[in-house]
């Protein structure tokens, strides 16, 4: 058996409607999984359905996770439908780059109640042995504004530094139920959050961050590669880490 194979694995996505959940959706299909696919737009949930290895069995739920009292019967629903879970992306994820004075506390509650507490939620859920597969495997999708400081970012970085330290402790806690747990970072990725960005940012700014990467702006499938990776039966001995896909950014 191929150990980069995804076959007879039913993985959970959150934030498969756009950019780099799309592109894991396409790349964990294209290896034989069967998908459940999450985010709040229907439509584009749908697109994401249409790109998929036809072969590939997919649930699209329409829902905004950050509603965690709705999580639990969700999930419970899906795992009837396709069976129990063994791999988990946490994609979803919002971005706001603003001077330190324009942030609120409101700002902050948004940017954790997505970028966190919903993955470490929906992380306790399949953590229980009704859902979760014999094995599984946790991938969170964080960012290098966790490891390095960037100006306008502290909401931001401050939650993707904690995507980063509490998938480490999820690690340590779960390997006893067969559970691996690792982040991803990626710097700058071509999807509509970076092109929010850009426009919030200027031009000027813009062009200073592209050159900033060795290897130039990535690709969400540069991302999703990486997830493949994890997901798989091929790191099979890696929990607790923090894949760094950033085109050489981190390195200077
Ligand atoms: N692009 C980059 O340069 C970059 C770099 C480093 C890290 N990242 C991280 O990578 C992840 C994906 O980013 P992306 O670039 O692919 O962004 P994107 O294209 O804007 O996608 C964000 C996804 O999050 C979903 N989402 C947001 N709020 C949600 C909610 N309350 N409930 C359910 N789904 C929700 C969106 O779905 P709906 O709109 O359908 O709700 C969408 O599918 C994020 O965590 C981001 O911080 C991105």
């Amino acid at each position: 058996m191929d150990p980069f194979s995804l076959q007879n694995k039913v993985i959970l996505i959150t934030g498969a409607s756009s950019g780099i959940g799309r592109s894991c959706s396409v790349e964990c299909s294209r290896r034989g999984a069967d998908l459940i696919l999450i985010g709040r737009n229907h439509d584009e949930l749908m697109k994401t359905a249409s790109l998929l290895d036809p072969k590939s069995k997919v649930e699209v739920v329409t829902e905004d996770i950050t509603q965690t009292d709705n999580l639990e019967t969700m999930i419970a629903r899906n795992v009837l439908i396709l069976g129990k879970i063994s791999g988990f992306i946490h994609c979803a994820g919002i971005e706001k780059t603003l001077p330190l004075k324009k942030h609120s506390s409101a700002l902050y509650r948004d940017i954790f109640e997505i970028n966190v507490i919903a993955g470490f939620e929906i992380a306790k859920i399949l953590s229980l042995k009704k859902y979760k597969d014999e094995t599984a495997s946790f991938v969170f999708i964080a960012s290098v504004a966790g490891m390095v400081g960037e100006p306008g970012k502290a909401a931001y970085s401050a939650s993707k530094g904690a995507v980063i330290s509490g998938a480490r402790s999820l690690a340590m806690e779960l390997c006893r139920s067969n559970i691996r747990v690792n982040s991803i970072s990626p710097a700058m990725i071509n999807t509509p959050i970076l092109e929010k960005m850009f426009e919030d940012i200027g031009e000027d700014a813009s062009l200073e961050i592209t050159r900033e990467h060795p290897l130039g702006i990535g690709n969400p499938e540069d991302v999703a590669y990486a997830c493949v990776f994890l997901l798989s039966d091929a790191s099979k001995w890696i929990t607790g880490t923090n894949i760094v896909v950033d085109g050489g950014y981190s390195a200077h």
